[in-house]
């Protein structure tokens, strides 16, 4: 999240890419693991590679089975820790294409956009760090200036290999917008282009006033919305991790416009304290494999007074997890001005009108989905297990029939997946009556299923009762149909 990241996704998104990259050579097991988790993904239905039967389409891709439930339960646990679980949240779910005003308000017409050198022999575009050899000598502080570069003497162009001095100018490094442009309504003209939004963050600055009009709240609160977001991404790369479509969870926290740095640095603290408590206990990740970068002042966007990126230990490199910044009043008073509407909010004790200020954490899903995947992989001598949180876990259970050719059996088992889909509402609950009972097994530990629940003989001779497979224990209890609820939603808390 540093200069075109809020605005302006470029710094930290670069500076993550470059990690990446050099990283990745230095670290085959890890490589190694990320070609597995890739693997699984595909082989186990999480995530496919987008439009595949007519060849693919590079770096889409899409959430399949498994995938969109473990997506699911991301999202649900954050809406609900940061939305319903809080008196001074509330959320929106704004229009994915917004008017164009917007984004001329916001800078993001003007300023989101990286830096391109194209060789003039290939015809490739580049940014300048993709080239070995660049060296930045002016950076972009304010909208409107342009970075310069220059290149050491062996710099060639990476597709052609033609000497950079014959064929990369610095000095053409042309913007490009980062933005995905359409046409509204059924003719191509200037007049009806449109973008698909680059953030979701805008819709809580536009949408502010009527927020305010009705949901009766009171600074400091906030806004909060998941969605698709779009960015024409120069090198989108390493799997999910950066792709031209993905979706952010985000907040925007108004507070009253600070007399003194603790007055806003308290809630910055406020929120850096509840994203690490998210990464611990909603997604389980150990603590240790996050790491906080403070943002320096010249890499955040010029209207930042603080910026942290959250990286976590990816297998291609430290990367961007998170982000936290300040962003001061610069989008709704940007807004306020273009719109000619009064963005103020009155305080309803002291009746004085101010422009609120705001602290905005944002993550990314498929960032966040990624980790997971990252996080909990492992393999062990005779399998491979997801051993995530089972509150993130696709299915909280499977049901199998012992054999699948004993009508009493698929019978018992049809009756207790009911009983946990719908008379318990345990969340999703997968059947499987394919092969035998080791083979299922194997397949849901693959998916991090949490227990395999097994009708057998002695659960329609003897006494209702099934055996129910822990996943990272292997043991294998019987217990009481009528006590499976209990049994499992204790190991969802
Ligand atoms: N409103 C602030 C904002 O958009 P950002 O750092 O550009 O800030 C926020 O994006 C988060 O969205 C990142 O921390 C990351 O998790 C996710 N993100 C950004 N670009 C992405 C991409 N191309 N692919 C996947 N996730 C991305």
């Amino acid at each position: 999240m540093g200069k075109t990241a809020s605005t302006f996704a470029k710094a930290t998104a670069d500076k993550s890419a470059a990690t990446a990259m050099t990283q990745k050579d230095n670290m085959p097991e890890q490589n190694d693991l990320m070609e597995k988790i890739v693997s699984l993904c595909k082989r186990r239905g999480f995530v496919f590679p987008g439009s595949e039967i007519y060849g693919g389409f590079a770096n889409s891709f899409d959430y399949g089975p498994v995938g969109v439930e473990l997506k699911n339960n991301i999202k649900q646990l954050w809406w609900k820790r940061f939305v319903h679980q809080r008196s001074d949240m509330t959320g929106i779910d704004a229009a994915l294409i917004m008017k164009p005003s917007v984004w001329e308000a916001s800078g993001h017409l003007k300023e989101f956009s990286d830096p391109l050198i194209e060789c003039t022999k290939c015809h490739h575009r580049f940014r300048p760090d993709q080239i070995p050899g660049y060296e930045q000598i002016s950076v972009v502080s304010k909208p409107g200036e342009i970075a310069s570069f220059k290149f050491s003497a062996d710099t060639v162009c990476p597709n052609c290999k033609t000497p950079a001095m014959e064929c990369l100018n610095p000095y053409q490094a042309k913007k490009f917008n980062l933005m995905f442009k359409t046409f509204i309504g059924p003719s191509e003209e200037q007049t009806n282009v449109a973008y698909f939004r680059p953030e979701t963050a805008q819709a809580m600055f536009v949408d502010f006033k009527n927020v305010l009009d009705t949901a009766r709240k009171t600074v400091p609160f906030g806004i909060a919305q998941i969605g698709k977001a779009f960015r024409n991404e120069i090198t989108p790369g390493n799997f999910i991790f950066r792709t031209r479509e993905f979706e952010q969870m985000e907040i925007e926290y108004f507070i009253a416009p600070p007399k003194t740095d603790e007055d806003w640095n308290k809630y910055f603290e406020m929120w850096r304290e509840n994203m690490l408590l998210w990464i611990k206990d909603d997604l389980g990740i150990d603590i240790k494999h996050i790491h906080e970068l403070e943002v320096p002042e010249s890499d955040r966007a010029f209207y930042s007074k603080r910026t942290i990126d959250f990286e976590y230990d990816f297998p291609f490199g430290k990367s961007e997890l998170y982000g936290l910044a300040y962003r001061t009043d610069y989008d709704l008073s940007q807004h306020q001005k273009a719109s000619g509407q009064d963005l103020r909010y009155m305080d309803p004790q002291t009746n004085e009108k101010y422009l609120p200020h705001v602290i905005e954490p944002t993550w990314g899903v498929d960032r966040s989905v990624l980790a997971v995947l990252c996080e909990f992989y492992r393999e062990e001598a005779d399998r491979v297990v997801l051993a995530s949180p089972p509150r993130l876990a696709p299915y909280k259970a499977a049901v199998f029939p012992l054999l699948k050719n004993k009508p009493e059996l698929v019978a018992k088992a049809r009756e207790v997946y009911s009983l946990l889909t719908t008379h318990y509402s345990l969340g999703p609950i997968a059947w499987d009556d394919r092969g035998n009972v080791g083979k299922r097994y194997y397949s849901q530990d693959e998916i991090g299923t949490p227990f395999c629940i097994t009708v057998d003989f002695d659960t329609i001779e003897k006494d209702n009762t099934v055996t129910v497979r822990n996943r990272d224990t292997k043991e294998q209890p019987r217990v009481k149909i009528e006590e499976l609820q209990n049994y499992i939603s204790k190991s969802l808390q």
